[in-house]
């Protein structure tokens, strides 16, 4: 019955042999990947990338200091921006220190602006869940999203080594709520 069921014009187009394309299949196929192409070079459809922001540096924290899963907060770029850094026990991207278990984040959810200074889950290595969508987010993979209702990531701060000290001198994604990473 399913049979019956083809159009004059599918039958028409099929193959003989999975390796045979007809010409109209050929065209089609050109076409919509043609279609993809242009997507990808119109602004906003290519593949999403965070923007870094380069910002003013700021102390943290010294390394010595730092005890596995036991997170320090701070203020950055300004005091209106809550964020964590913390120390791992795992290798994580963006990572500083000779394990490159060190990072830091932006502690608030970039779904809807929920703070996420207590959020942080020493089992899992992440941040979540968001108390108010359950997102959660991994801190060994740059905060992406794993669960939840958020799109994007969180905010990464960007950190330096020097001397043992640690310094914050940029923002990887949007802090939420902002055009812009200072205000
Ligand atoms: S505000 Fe955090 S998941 Fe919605």
């Amino acid at each position: 019955m399913g049979d019956e069921l083809k159009s004059v014009d599918q039958e028409q187009e099929k193959p003989e042999r999975p390796c045979q394309l007809t010409r109209r299949y050929f065209l089609r196929a050109a076409g919509m990947s043609g279609a993809a192409a242009a997507m990808v070079s119109v602004p906003g459809y290519g593949p999403m990338m965070a923007n870094t922001t380069s910002l003013p540096e700021k102390r943290i924290a010294k390394l010595s200091a730092l005890e596995v899963d036991k997170p320090v907060n701070f203020t950055y770029p300004d005091k209106g921006s809550l964020c964590m850094l913390v120390k791992l026990g795992v290798p994580a991207g963006g990572g500083i220190g000779a394990e490159g278990d060190v990072v830091a984040f932006v502690a608030t959810c970039p779904h809807m602006g929920t703070p996420l200074l207590r959020a942080y889950n020493a089992k899992h290595k992440g941040m979540g869940p968001c108390r108010t969508h359950l997102t959660r987010f991994d801190l060994t993979r740059y905060g992406i999203v794993i669960s939840g209702h958020a799109t994007e990531s969180l905010p990464q701060i960007m950190l330096e080594l020097r001397e043992g000290e640690i310094y914050a001198n940029g923002i990887r994604g949007l802090i939420y709520g902002r055009s812009a990473n200072v205000v």
